[in-house]
Parts: C-alpha cells; sequence; structure tokens
C-alpha cells in the first residue's frame, strides 16, 4: 500500500489535468452541487452574525465556492492550493470582483502551520483525504490554533464507513466510478481511478472526531453525506 504524505506528487493530477478534475466536478459526480449547497447556507449563517475570514485549504479553482463567497462576501479570503493553474483561474475567474483575496501557491500544511493570522472559518474541500493520517492530526492542531474564538472548521472530504479497511473503500469508489461516471472518456477515467487508488486515504468520520477533539474541536456535527462525501463542522 503507498504511503500518505505531504510531498506534492499526490497533486499531479490537479497541477497537470486541472481541467480533468474540473470536468468531473461539473459532471457532479462528486456531488458538488449538493455540497456547496449546504456549505452556502452555512456561510450565510456566518454572514449574518457579522464581518468574517476565510482561510480554504486546497482551493482548486474555487469555481464552486466562488458564487457563495459573492452572495455573502467575506471580510477577507485566502485560498491555499499547490496548483498554479487551478489558483490562476480562481483569481481571474471565480473569485474575481471579491474584495480582500489572497491566493497562495503552497502546502495547505505548511500554509496553517505558518500562519500568523486567525480566521473566523477555515475550509477545505475534497482535499484533506490526501494527507496521511498523522499529517490530518498536524493540520486539525494546525486549523484548532488558527481559529478566532466561535470560528469552525468547515470540512468537506470522503470518509469510509467505521470499519472499513481503505482497499474495501477503494474497491467500491473506483467500481462506481467505472459503473457510474459515464460521460468521463476511457482514458481519463483511467486516470482519475488511478489517482484515487494512489493519493486517497480517506479516514472514518469517527476518526475524524477524534483527531478534531484531540485538537480541542469537541464538538462536530455532519451537516450533510452523499455517499461517500460528507460536509462536516468542527467547533471548539
Ligand atoms: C479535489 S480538488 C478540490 C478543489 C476544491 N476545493 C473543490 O472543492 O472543488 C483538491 C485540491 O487540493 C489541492 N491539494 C492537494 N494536496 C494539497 C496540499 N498538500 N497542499 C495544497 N493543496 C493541495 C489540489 O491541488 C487540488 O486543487
Amino acid at each position: 500500500m503507498p504511503e500518505a504524505c505531504t510531498n506534492h506528487d499526490e497533486t499531479t493530477l490537479f497541477r497537470q489535468s486541472w481541467t480533468l478534475y474540473d470536468a468531473l466536478s461539473e459532471m457532479n459526480y462528486m456531488f458538488h452541487r449538493e455540497v456547496y449547497e449546504q456549505v452556502g447556507r452555512l456561510l450565510a449563517e456566518r454572514h449574518e452574525a457579522g464581518p468574517w475570514s476565510m482561510l480554504d485549504l486546497g482551493c482548486g479553482n474555487a469555481r464552486f465556492l466562488g458564487p457563495c463567497l459573492h452572495r455573502t462576501p467575506p471580510a477577507s479570503y485566502t485560498g491555499v492550493d499547490l496548483s498554479p493553474a487551478a489558483l490562476e483561474e480562481a483569481g481571474a475567474a471565480y473569485l474575481k470582483g471579491l474584495g480582500r483575496v489572497t491566493l497562495r501557491c503552497q502546502d495547505m500544511l505548511e500554509a496553517v502551520e505558518q500562519d500568523a493570522e486567525n480566521h473566523d472559518v477555515i475550509f477545505s474541500s475534497y482535499a484533506v483525504h490526501h494527507l496521511g493520517s498523522a499529517f490530518k492530526q498536524r493540520l486539525f492542531q494546525a486549523c484548532s490554533r488558527r481559529l478566532k474564538a466561535g470560528g469552525c472548521f468547515l470540512l468537506v472530504d470522503v470518509a469510509r464507513e467505521e470499519g472499513q479497511s481503505r482497499e474495501d473503500y477503494l474497491e467500491g469508489y473506483i467500481g462506481t466510478m467505472r459503473s457510474e461516471w459515464k460521460r468521463v472518456p476511457p482514458a481519463q477515467l483511467d486516470e482519475a481511478c488511478a489517482h484515487v487508488a494512489a493519493f486517497d486515504f480517506p479516514e472514518t468520520l469517527s476518526t475524524l472526531t477524534r483527531m478534531a477533539a484531540e485538537a480541542g474541536l469537541t464538538k462536530s456535527r455532519l451537516i450533510g453525506r452523499h455517499a461517500q462525501h460528507h460536509v462536516l463542522v468542527f467547533e471548539a
């Protein structure tokens, strides 16, 4: 079994074939529409409470987050990603016109561990499962330190069932990709399946909740679940 890590190999798909991920999300195979409807509602609630700031870890091109932010603009937004192509699109298209936007080409764990600012909302969508367990634990610790009082870590990600091995998870997920993702051309589907097999290290919900609690984020809420895709909120 390959070891998960924070080296940058896991982002190859996104750096070299950003358009493939973009196409997959547009086809809604990972439930982006449903997930971001829920994210948008949570951000609207936060917006009602007054000015707020956001750090987005693994922001990609912010294609789905962008419209939420345009509806309820944060006082400041910082997006972090390792893909220059995705960041360029984020700035030039999906986040264009928003007030204070900072985009950083950086490893997300490094970014949050070295961050000098605190945030009201730390967000990460479909990126944390690329990290190995020890790095996820560090990420929760760093996020907990970087949240303002009353802030939250809003996590969108795939998760394994309780007791399910990574191998069984992959068999199920890749099986669904091969049987359901019919609009993806075969060569690109092979590429996407190979990426998942090599770089996806999802945890169970109980492990994520435990990691969060150990980092001081003792309140957790499951906002939504769409097959393996989850929307979670962690707070102190
Ligand atoms: C599946 S995409 C998700 C993009 C966007 N957040 C969304 O919801 O559609 C995962 C993103 O995480 C980025 N990524 C993966 N590992 C990373 C890391 N260690 N540091 C920063 N970005 C990373 C990839 O470059 C990619 O843009």
